[in-house]
C-alpha cells in the first residue's frame, strides 16, 4: 500500500484543531494532532457563542497547521492532501476552516477533502482499535447524541438519535441548576459520588416507547422540580442534596443511554440474522444483511467519559460478547485526526473536491 500523508483540520464547535494523520502498510498513525479549546473564551456566557468561536478559529487556524506540520516534522510539500471539517457545526467556525484548507490547496496544489464531522467521530475506533465493519456506533457529546450503524468507510445509518437535548447538554444544564462549575458533565460526576442515585428518582423519558430514539429535555425539568421540594422541604440545598439530585440525574442518563444500545445493538443482530437453514434461493439483499450484526460497539463524544455512562456501557457489550470500544479521550472529543483519517479513504477513491467545497451548517450522515 502506497504511503498517504494527509493534514487534517476541524473547526466546526469550540475547538480550532490541526493534524498530521499517515497511513502505510502497517496501518495509520497519528504523527501530531493540535487541538486549541476555547472554553475560557466562551465560559462567562454560559455556552460557546459562535461569534466567538468563529473569530478565534480565524484566528488560531494558520498556527495550528503551522504547529501539526512542526510537530510531524513535515511541510506542505510532504502532505497528499488536505482534509477538512465542511460541516456540520456552527458555520462560521466551518468557514474558517474551509477557507484556510481552500487557501493551502490553491497554494500547494494539494487535493481538497471535505469531511463530514460525524464521520470523523464515526470511524475513530476503526484509526485507534482497528475496529471491523460494521459497528454500532453511539456518539454522545454536548451537541450530539445518536446511534450509528457504520457499515463501511462511507456508509452510515442514523438507527435513533435525541429528539431533543443532547446528554452533554443535559449535564451542563443539571449543573447549571444546581449552582455547579462548567462544564458541567465532569462537576455532576465529581458530585455524583458521593450522592445516592435512588434518593430523588427522575423519569427515563422514551424508554417505554420501542426504537432508538432518545429524550433528555424532561429530565432537566424534572430535576428542577426535584431541587424545588428539596428547598422547599428544608429552606435550603445541603452539599448532600446536591449531590444526590447529580446521582439521580446520571444514573437516569446512563439507564437511558444503556437501554437505547441494547436494542439499537439487538436491532443490528435481527438485521444481520442468518434466513432459516434450508431455504432458498438467497433472499435478494441477503449478502447485505449477513454482514450487518454488529461486531463491534463504539462509543465516542466527551459523554463517553462519564463512569457511569461507559460501565452502564460496557455492560450491554458485555451482553452480547462484545467488549466496548471507547477511544482515548483526546481521540472522542474534537480534533483534527479523526479528520485527516476520514480523508484517507476518500482519497484513495478519487472522491475528492474542489474549489466549490462549501460550508454546510447541517450536514447529516
Ligand atoms: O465531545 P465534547 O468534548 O464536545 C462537543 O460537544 O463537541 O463533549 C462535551 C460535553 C460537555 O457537555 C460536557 O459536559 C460533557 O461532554 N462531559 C461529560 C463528562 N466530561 C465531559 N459529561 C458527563 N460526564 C463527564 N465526565
Ligand atoms: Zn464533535
Amino acid at each position: 500500500m502506497r504511503s498517504l500523508t494527509l493534514l487534517g483540520i476541524e473547526s466546526s464547535c469550540d475547538d480550532t484543531a490541526a493534524a498530521v494523520v499517515r497511513q502505510d502498510g502497517d496501518g495509520p498513525a497519528i504523527l501530531s494532532s493540535v487541538v486549541m479549546g476555547q472554553a475560557q473564551l466562551h465560559a462567562a456566557f454560559g455556552g460557546v457563542v459562535p461569534e466567538i468561536a468563529a473569530r478565534a478559529h480565524a484566528e488560531r487556524l494558520d498556527l495550528c497547521v503551522e504547529q501539526a506540520l512542526e510537530e510531524a516534522g513535515l511541510g506542505l510539500r510532504d502532505l497528499d492532501a488536505i482534509a477538512v471539517t465542511a460541516g456540520p457545526g456552527l458555520i462560521g467556525g466551518v468557514l474558517s476552516g474551509v477557507m484556510t484548507a481552500k487557501g493551502l490547496a490553491a497554494a500547494t496544489g494539494l487535493p481538497l477533502i471535505g469531511v463530514n464531522h460525524l464521520a470523523g467521530h464515526a470511524l475513530t475506533p476503526r484509526l485507534t482499535d482497528g475496529l471491523a465493519f460494521p459497528y454500532l456506533m453511539l456518539l454522545v457529546s454536548g451537541g450530539h447524541c445518536q446511534f450509528l450503524a457504520v457499515r463501511g468507510e462511507d456508509r452510515f445509518e442514523r438507527i435513533g438519535g435525541t429528539i431533543d437535548d443532547a446528554p452533554g447538554e443535559a449535564f451542563d444544564k443539571c449543573a447549571r441548576l444546581l449552582g455547579l462549575p462548567q462544564p458541567g458533565g465532569p462537576a455532576v460526576e465529581a458530585e455524583a459520588a458521593q450522592g445516592d442515585p435512588a434518593r430523588f428518582p427522575l423519569p427515563r423519558p422514551l424508554l417505554d416507547r420501542p426504537g432508538c430514539d432518545m429524550s433528555f429535555s424532561g429530565l432537566k425539568t424534572a430535576l428542577l422540580r426535584a431541587r424545588d421540594r428539596a428547598v422547599a422541604e428544608a429552606g435550603g440545598l445541603t452539599r448532600q442534596d446536591r449531590a444526590d439530585l447529580c446521582a439521580g440525574f446520571q444514573a437516569a442518563v446512563a439507564e437511558i443511554l444503556a437501554e437505547k444500545s441494547r436494542r439499537a445493538l439487538r436491532a443490528m443482530a435481527e438485521e444481520g440474522a442468518l434466513p432459516p437453514s434450508g431455504q432458498a434461493p438467497t433472499p435478494p439483499g441477503y449478502l447485505e444483511r449477513e454482514e450487518r450484526g454488529a461486531a463491534g460497539f463504539a462509543v465516542a463524544g466527551g459523554v463517553a467519559a462519564n463512569g457511569a455512562v461507559r460501565a452502564a456501557l460496557e455492560a450491554v457489550a458485555a451482553e452480547r460478547g462484545l467488549s466496548l470500544v471507547a477511544p482515548p479521550l483526546a481521540l472522542c472529543t474534537d480534533n483534527a485526526a479523526m479528520i485527516a483519517y476520514a480523508g484517507l479513504d476518500r482519497l484513495r477513491r478519487g472522491d475528492i473536491d474542489g474549489m466549490t467545497l462549501a460550508a454546510r451548517p447541517r450536514w447529516p450522515l
